[in-house]
């Protein structure tokens, strides 16, 4: 699988820690000192998880040099749906790629990198040559406006990697690690309630709805902090990698403080570890390739530099995966 283009949108309102302060009962300091985070973006109405999804797919597909129709397969990676049903077939409508079959894969946090990883083993096995993988969520839906502990963390946004089939020998996926606890569950949960209607004698129907999200932070941090070293020191072992040789580390961004900690393990200097917390906080499933994007665009992720990503987050789950990039200079 080569990586061969990125791209992304964002919604257009700023709404920074200065602002959520009037809401809740927070403070820049506070939010700064303990995340990373200044400022998210926070979707209007008028701006679906389709239409920023889309958006990012096509500035993909431009960056790729490829058309619509050239694609394979499309996979969205979100968690934070426009329909449960599957929100990727309206991606597929939306920029034409009649040609392709289009699904959601939900991971939460890690949901970008599983995404990749499957992508890359369609394309491995010869069943698609090119493909869209898309990362995207807006769980400004689905934060409690007046927990501070959750709000302040999350934004909204969408960015979507274009990959294709490599020439033989050759690969840009060059090694990868999943894991799942969901012994650990209860530690993040977007979870559906448990209302219920009359519906015949005593029969009771489920209502359908979920519940703000629910997090427990400090078992979370302590679960980041001491997974994600591990799993990247194992992809590291498995491909033979010396940390030296990695150009940039890539992790999902969900506090400033765990990206140091995983820097200070592999001694990278903190100019190789990429972060845009400051301006986008924490957008779940479309942190890695939204960072990758903005990383590519302004020549600092330059072709065939070498990169370690990892996901982490709800499930619980976590993976890594060692890349590189092909795709065009900027
Ligand atoms: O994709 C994965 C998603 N989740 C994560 O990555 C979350 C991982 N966890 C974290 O990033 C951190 O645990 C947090 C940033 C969520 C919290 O930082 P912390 O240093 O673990 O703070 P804490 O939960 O121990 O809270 C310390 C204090 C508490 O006050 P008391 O009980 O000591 O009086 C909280 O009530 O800070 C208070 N607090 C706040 N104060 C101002 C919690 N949230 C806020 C807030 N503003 N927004």
């Amino acid at each position: 699988m080569a990586l061969v283009g990125c791209g992304s949108a964002l919604p257009a309102a700023r709404v920074s820690n200065t602002d959520l302060s009037q809401r809740v009962d927070t403070s820049d300091d506070w939010i700064r000192s303990r995340t990373g985070i200044a400022a998210r973006r926070v979707a209007s109405a008028a701006e679906p998880l389709t239409l920023l999804a889309s958006q990012a797919a096509e500035a993909a597909l431009a960056h790729a040099g490829w058309e619509a129709a050239d694609l394979d397969l499309i996979l969205l990676a979100t968690s934070s749906p426009d329909d449960l049903f599957g929100t990727a077939p309206r991606i597929q409508a939306a920029i034409g790629a009649s040609g392709a079959v289009a699904f959601d894969l939900t991971a939460a946090c890690s949901g970008f990198l599983f995404a990749l990883i499957t992508a890359g083993q369609y394309i491995a096995s010869g069943a698609v040559r090119r493909a869209l993988v898309i990362g995207a969520d807006q769980l400004s839906r689905w934060v409690d406006w007046d927990d501070r502990r959750t709000c302040v963390l999350f934004g909204d946004g969408a960015a979507a990697v274009a990959v294709e089939a490599a020439a033989p020998g050759t690969t840009d996926l060059l090694g990868f690690r999943m894991r799942s606890d969901g012994s650990r569950n209860a530690c993040l949960t977007l979870a559906q309630t448990t209302e219920t209607e009359p519906l015949l004698g005593d029969l009771e129907a489920q209502k359908g709805g979920f519940a703000p999200i629910q997090m427990n932070g400090q078992e979370v941090y302590k679960f980041a902090v001491r997974e994600v070293p591990q799993i990247l020191a194992e992809l590291l072992e498995h491909t033979g990698t010396d940390p030296g040789a990695l150009d940039w580390l890539l992790l999902h961004q969900a506090n400033q403080r765990i990206l140091d900690a995983v820097a200070e393990r592999f001694s990278m200097p903190g100019e190789r570890v990429l972060s845009n917390l400051a301006h986008y906080g924490n957008t779940s499933a479309a942190t890695i390739p939204l960072m990758l994007d903005e990383a590519v665009k302004d020549g600092r992720v330059q072709p065939g530099h070498l990169l370690a990503s990892s996901g982490f987050g709800a499930g619980l789950s976590w993976g890594a995966a060692l890349l590189r990039w092909s795709g065009p200079q900027g």
